[in-house]
């Protein structure tokens, strides 16, 4: 196996018209909106960032307990709580504006009218280089996981927030939890999707045996973690495959994502990029490490160019 010079070798690509410095972003809703990570790593090191989901009106999110941990990762039912846009536009954009990475942020509502009136604000501040288009959150009653099991649906809410969304770049977020992920990948796709992003979490539950009630208050959560790992990877195989290759649409891959091993995996099998969600949790910072075990691993297998392992996932044993 040839080795190249870690120096030489380009992990920065192209993802949907960005340019990204590297590979690797965080994950929605575990780094908050750009502030709270700052005291743990060098944002500007990340290849993307993507702020949590914002909805029109400010959501306090469901009742705690809202988290539990599990043997191999954790069950969220925040509820999609969040600050609001006119808040998040205010406070937190002035902070995006300082941030020197892509950044993406994820819109959620209840209603079509609630995604597209949060794009359409979002669609000419200069500081975002795209959307991250929510239609995959278990934990809600009302939009959600709702408009994402359909393919009629997906192909209504994205072709209404694409056009409401200007000139930037829209990346749908799919749900694990359908009978056919393609057919959902597809429906965004053909509405306007720019990349895709996939997992979000799967809709789980962890009993109290002592009490017999659901350890979360809203009785189900989202499972996130090593946990989901092999899933996700099949998934983002699955769509790179059925989908997203012939069309030319990245996937920003995620799920359990915790060392650089992990996000080679997603993009042997098709991710462009990788997201890491709860591994923050348990280090943050953690995503720099992944960038630099990246280098290290192309380094290692005379990968000069990162777009050289991008869906490289050899069929001889397939
Ligand atoms: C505590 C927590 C909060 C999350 N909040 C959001 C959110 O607001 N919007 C969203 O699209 N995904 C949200 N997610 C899902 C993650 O972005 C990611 O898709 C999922 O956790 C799988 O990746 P992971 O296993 O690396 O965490 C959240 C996940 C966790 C653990």
């Amino acid at each position: 196996m040839e080795q190249t010079r870690k120096e030489d070798i380009d992990v920065s690509l192209d993802f949907a018209g960005i340019r990204l410095a590297n590979p690797v972003f965080t994950a929605s809703g575990t780094c908050g909106y750009a502030d709270e990570l700052t005291d743990f790593m060098d944002i500007s090191q990340l290849g993307g960032f993507i702020a949590k989901s914002i909805t029109l009106k400010p959501k306090k999110g469901h009742a705690t307990p809202r988290i539990v941990e599990t043997d191999a990762g954790m069950l969220n039912a925040i509820g999609l709580a969040n600050i609001g846009l006119d808040k998040f536009i205010q406070e937190k954009l002035p902070l995006i504006e300082k941030m020197a990475v892509p950044v993406f942020v994820n819109v959620a509502g209840e209603t079509i009218a609630e995604y597209v009136a949060v794009a359409e604000r979002l669609a000419n501040e200069k500081a975002i280089a795209g959307l991250e288009l929510n239609v995959s959150c278990p934990n809600v009653e009302k939009g959600g996981i709702s408009f994402g099991r359909d393919p009629e649906q997906v192909t209504e809410i994205t072709s209404a927030v694409r056009k409401a969304a200007g000139q930037k770049i829209l990346m749908v977020k799919l749900s694990p939890c359908v009978t056919d992920i393609s057919a959902i990948a597809r429906a965004a796709v053909d509405a306007g999707a720019n990349a895709l992003s996939l997992v979000n979490t799967f809709t789980a539950m962890v009993i109290d045996i002592e009490t017999r009630r659901p350890v979360l208050a809203n009785k189900t959560g989202g499972l996130s973690g090593p946990a989901i790992k092999p899933i996700a990877v099949y998934l983002v195989n699955k769509v790179y495959n059925e989908v997203a290759k012939a069309r030319g649409i990245p996937i920003l891959g995620m799920g359990g994502i915790r060392t650089a091993s992990d996000a080679i995996e997603f993009i042997i099998a098709g991710a462009s990029a990788v997201a890491i969600g709860t591994a923050n949790f348990i280090e943050p910072g953690c995503a720099l490490k992944i960038i630099e075990g990246i280098r290290k691993y192309c380094a290692r297998h005379g990968i000069a160019n990162i777009k050289e392992l991008i869906g490289s996932l050899s069929e001889e044993n397939a």
